[in-house]
């Protein structure tokens, strides 16, 4: 016998059910911002099979978890890249699921709802709820009560009815494991939103910029432009037109962008080249050496070059100037062939 509580008539009623039949390791089917969602309190792997066989789903297909608010990540031990952090600081609570890194070689989907009833009640549960829309596997999401409880007849004792799903897409599922930016479905949230706040978040960010004598000009005037920009900056020298060996800048800023302290460097050099040379050799530095505005867009849409490389001795001010703004404000493409090419740089 399958009871369903309407939120509208006594919310903290439809609370205390959800949350004595989760504590009692029941599965229930409940209302989010976007489809219906069937969940409940697994231990492990084993724990999760109740949700398996009521889903008709397959080993292989993870489930996500869903929290009441974003101190889950520290809480569960994942690891929030830079990147990941932008997107949780703009779209949770929302419709956007992140896949992070579990620091142990495997990934966790993660998301905050932003289904008042339901953070609510997750914030009393005080532990993540593991949970999948509310369909059999093959079927579209359940988007009313009415539909969840028709797809699990007789197989749920409690659905938390709460109106018609208020978006009736799922989530989009962004996994930020691997430090770039893979959309593996997109649902409620469209991808280019999901790359423009990365973009758009750059401008509030630094960017680590260094030079070595033959550049020094340029690199101050760079410096200049970019701070009319918006863009703050972190200058790692060189500080005047003394000779000075490259790498020893290079060096400083490529850390500075491998730890992630900071987002994304520029680097000059006469050519260009030797900068480039020691860039390329830290693991996580995609430092593109460009010469047009063409190239640029392409570094950073087939690349996400994360370091530009420019010749400061080989190109006019205005032409360098088109080329840092290209590569500035090309979001990464997300395009899965892109990003499978990407991880594979550093694998020896
Ligand atoms: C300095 O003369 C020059 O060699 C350097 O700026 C750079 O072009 C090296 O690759």
């Amino acid at each position: 016998m399958t009871e369903i509580i309407r939120i509208e008539d006594d919310p903290a009623r439809a609370t205390n059910a959800a949350l004595s039949a989760l504590r009692r390791g029941e599965v229930i089917a409940f209302p989010t911002e976007t489809v219906y969602g069937v969940g409940m309190l697994a231990q492990g792997a084993e724990g999760v099979q109740p949700l398996r066989e009521l889903k008709g789903r397959g080993e292989d297909k993870p489930f996500q978890l869903l929290a009441g608010n974003a101190k889950a990540v520290e809480n569960l031990g994942l690891q929030l890249s830079a990147r990941a952090e932008i997107l949780v600081r703009r779209f949770w609570p929302g419709a956007l699921t992140l896949v992070l890194s579990d620091g142990e070689g495997g990934t966790v989907g993660l998301r905050v709802p932003d289904h008042p009833w339901l953070l609510e009640m997750l914030r009393q549960l005080d532990m993540p709820l593991t949970a999948t829309s509310a369909n059999p596997a093959g079927c579209p999401p359940a988007k009313s009560a009415r539909e969840a409880y028709e797809y699990f007849e007789g197989r749920l004792n409690l659905v938390i009815d709460g109106g018609e799903a208020r978006e009736k897409q799922a989530s989009t599922v962004v996994d930020v494991s691997g430090g770039g930016i893979v959309i593996l479905r997109e649902g409620a949230i469209v991808k280019t939103e999901i790359l423009a706040a990365w973009e758009n978040s750059m401008k509030t960010k630094t960017i680590a910029i260094g030079s070595d004598h033959a550049a020094y000009q340029t690199k101050e005037e760079l410096e200049s432009w970019l701070i009319i920009q918006g863009y703050s900056v972190k200058d790692f020298g060189t500080d005047n037109e003394n000779s000075c060996d490259y790498p020893d800048i290079a060096h400083k800023v490529t850390r500075a962008v491998a730890s992630g302290e900071i987002p994304r460097g520029l680097l000059l050099c006469g050519t260009g080249l030797g900068m480039s040379y020691v860039a390329n050799r830290q693991p996580g530095v995609r430092a593109s050496l460009c010469w047009s505005v063409e190239v640029a867009r392409l570094a950073r849409e087939h690349n996400d070059a994360n370091i530009l490389v420019l010749p400061g001795r080989a190109q006019t001010m205005d032409a360098l100037e088109d080329i840092l703004a290209a590569w500035l404000e090309t979001p990464f493409s997300g395009i899965d062939r892109h990003q499978r090419r990407i991880e594979k740089i550093d694998e020896k």
